[in-house]
């Protein structure tokens, strides 16, 4: 198949400053994409803002040949996802693609969770991606194209000990892209999901002897084939990191039936335990509909 080229395309890309999104910026636009470097230039935690982040990955694009423009605008706000999304609009006159990237981590065990701690990654995690992807997507629809990347964590879909905040942010981000792929489909709106592995300044303490052979790097070219026309998957999730791409994905055992207006005891469902979860024929639902299909063909024998 052809090259990946993007070529008139526009792409914005929150917390392209740094880490993972620095990295998706310099492919994407040396390959002919048009570029909004978003990033607050704060602290790992969130606190903090500096223009200097954003500014030095768009020097190193324009200095490649590359067309880039900074916005230092937080996400975590429905003026600064506007405000993000319209200097696209304002710079390049279009907006093609966006790669909700920018993130934060306030770790603590669930008991020692304070309130600012969840509303500082939800904020930034989730309703940032709300509030990017909602202005972007209203243009996209007008258009009839658009390629929406989202950033959760294994940490959310899987499980990882100290992360309760930061992993239910994340999954978050899975309900809203399933949602999103099923609203975006007739306009040719493709949007997935990748939870990424890599060394980056969120990581580095984290990740132990593995982290030398994480490079972001590996990640990148998992978001630009997703950022692409070429692209033709949407509703699913990838874990990505040091050079493995795997599909993740939502599945349903076809469980135990009690049958037809039963109201099984609480002993019944126990005996019927591993048959519940026995997940030997497990199907792949594209949605809702897919599960209640399935629920009406048990009903109707
Ligand atoms: P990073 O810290 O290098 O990059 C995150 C960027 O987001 C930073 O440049 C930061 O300034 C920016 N940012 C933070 N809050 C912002 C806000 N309110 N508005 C705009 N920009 C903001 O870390 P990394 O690892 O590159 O993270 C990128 C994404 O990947 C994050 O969403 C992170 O949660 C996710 N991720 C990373 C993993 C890894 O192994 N590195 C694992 C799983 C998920």
């Amino acid at each position: 198949m052809s090259e990946i080229r993007f070529d008139g395309k526009v792409a914005l890309i929150t917390g392209a400053g740094g880490g993972l999104g620095k990295t998706y910026a310099l492919q994407l636009a040396s390959r002919g994409c048009k570029i909004v470097v978003n990033d607050l230039g704060g602290k790992a935690d969130g606190t903090g803002a500096s223009s200097s982040m954003a500014d030095q990955t768009v020097k190193e694009i324009t200095e490649a040949g590359g067309q880039a423009v900074s916005n230092y605008d937080s996400v975590a706000t429905p003026e600064g996802g506007k405000a993000i999304v319209q200097a696209a609009l304002d710079h390049f006159g279009r907006l093609d693609v966006v790669i909700n990237n920018a993130g934060i981590l306030r770790d603590k065990t669930f008991a020692k969770l304070e309130p600012q701690d969840l509303e500082a990654v939800v904020d930034v995690h989730l309703k940032g991606a709300f509030f990017v992807t909602q202005p972007a997507f209203s243009h996209m629809k007008e258009q009839g194209y658009g390629r929406v990347v989202f950033t959760a964590s294994n940490a959310g879909i899987l499980g990882n000990f100290g992360q309760t905040n930061y992993g239910a942010a994340k999954m978050g981000l899975v309900g809203l892209c399933n949602v999103l792929s099923l609203e975006g489909a007739k306009y040719n709106i493709k949007c997935n999901v990748i939870a990424p592995v890599a060394r980056t300044r969120l990581t580095e303490q984290l990740l132990g002897p593995l982290a030398q052979t994480l490079d972001p790097e590996c990640v990148t070219p998992l978001v630009t084939w997703l950022a692409s026309e070429q692209c033709d998957v949407t509703h699913s999730i990838f874990s990505v990191g040091g050079g493995r791409y795997a599909r993740m994905f939502v599945g349903l055992t076809p469980g135990w039936f009690a049958g037809k207006g039963a109201k099984p005891s609480p002993e019944q469902v126990r005996d019927h335990m591993g048959e519940i979860r026995d997940t030997a024929k497990y199907i792949i639902p594209d949605s809702i509909a897919d599960e209640m299909k399935l629920m009406l063909e048990l009903f109707n024998g």
